[in-house]
């Protein structure tokens, strides 16, 4: 019998007595939850293997349009929660959030700012924007916009069609974190020009005499239409690579965009089944186009376009485009930054 196998003392092994005294002096004998807050050899996970269909979503939240107007909700949003944590906990993860919100012609979402970082990935529509300190971010299917800690942003639409989009926060982190406010604010002023033409070519770098910009958030707008160009570029430049993805980064530094969550798109060629190790992060999957079935553990989900589903940390993940002919791309978003900065980082093979 090894040391781990070995039973420890249990609560009710306690006379009450003894226990109403710890209790009375705010104390807790640590070993009957020892195995709990440190199991063997592998983390306990409250993140459950969960697929959330846009098929699913969306006419719900298009009625959210008609029985909430924007002025009751300012953010209308309905929040992709994992049941393992419990729906009330309002995450997909232990860091992250997860909501996918509407916006119809004509609404603004008033300007505000706060603490946990957020991104959007456009789901559908045309026409909205969002301002994000200043610089207006137009929205595209499959635009990732940056809002990060501290920076003001509001969102508008000029069009005529209902525009929705997933939100990626670590808001679950920062609200446990106990560092999680809001500030609202004024309407913006927009500066002219778009932040994302500044950097429109990897390995160049806008430049003012010398210098180059110290801003710790340079680059907030990350069109779709680059991001898939440069997988495509990847895959033809590579014929023999398996996994065919990238990075969004501070396009100054090649650190990670926000200090957080980690943000990819990947590409699966056709028929591809592409197997991810075990890591210790938890991980986000959005198919962006084209339709793959996730596997994760023992559950295979198949991602129509739009779908979300979320896996686990310690956990391998198999990915396969259900296409023979076209190319799937998703995007994803997952905990690495922080498991990095805190040193958990693992890969398991
Ligand atoms: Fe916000």
């Amino acid at each position: 019998m090894t040391h781990e196998d070995q039973p420890l003392g249990r609560m009710e092994d306690l006379p009450q007595s003894y226990l109403d005294d710890l209790k009375a002096r705010n104390l807790v004998p640590l070993w009957p939850s020892l195995r709990g807050v440190l199991p063997p050899k592998i983390p306990t996970r409250q993140t459950q293997p969960t697929h959330w269909p846009y098929e699913t979503i969306r006419p719900l939240l298009l009625q959210a349009g008609e029985l909430t107007p924007i002025e009751k909700a300012e953010r209308r949003v309905l929040v992709l929660a994992n049941p393992g944590h419990g729906l009330e906990k309002m995450q997909a993860s232990a860091a992250i959030y997860l909501g996918m919100q509407l916006l119809l012609p004509g609404e603004w979402a008033p300007s505000h700012r706060h603490t946990p970082n957020a991104v959007r990935m456009i789901v559908e529509g045309e026409g909205a924007y969002t301002t994000v300190d200043g610089e207006k971010c137009p929205m595209s299917r499959g635009d990732l916009i940056l809002t990060p800690t501290g920076l003001w942003h509001e969102h508008g639409h000029d069009g005529d069609q209902p525009v929705i989009w997933l939100d990626v926060l670590d808001l679950p982190l920062v609200y446990y974190m106990e560092a999680s406010y809001h500030i609202n604010g004024n309407r913006q002023t927009v500066r002219p020009g778009r932040g994302d033409r500044a950097w429109t070519r990897a390995g160049i770098a806008p430049t003012q005499v010398f210098q180059r910009s110290d801003k710790r958030y340079p680059m907030l707008r990350y069109p779709w239409a680059d991001t898939r160009a440069a997988l495509m570029a990847l895959s033809d430049d590579e014929p023999d690579l398996d996994c065919i993805q990238i990075t969004y980064v501070n396009p100054e530094t090649g650190d990670d965009a926000e200090n957080i969550l980690g943000f990819y798109a990947l590409m699966l060629r056709p028929g591809q089944t592409l197997r991810l190790p075990a890591r210790s992060p938890a991980a986000v999957f959005h198919q962006i186009e084209g339709q793959s079935e996730v596997r994760v553990t023992d559950r295979a989900f198949t991602l129509a376009e739009a779908d979300t589903c979320c896996a686990p940390g310690y956990t391998e993940v198999s990915l396969h485009n259900l296409s023979t002919e076209t190319p799937a791309f998703l995007f994803i978003a997952d905990e690495s930054p922080l498991h990095r900065k805190l040193g958990v980082f693992e890969v398991r093979d």
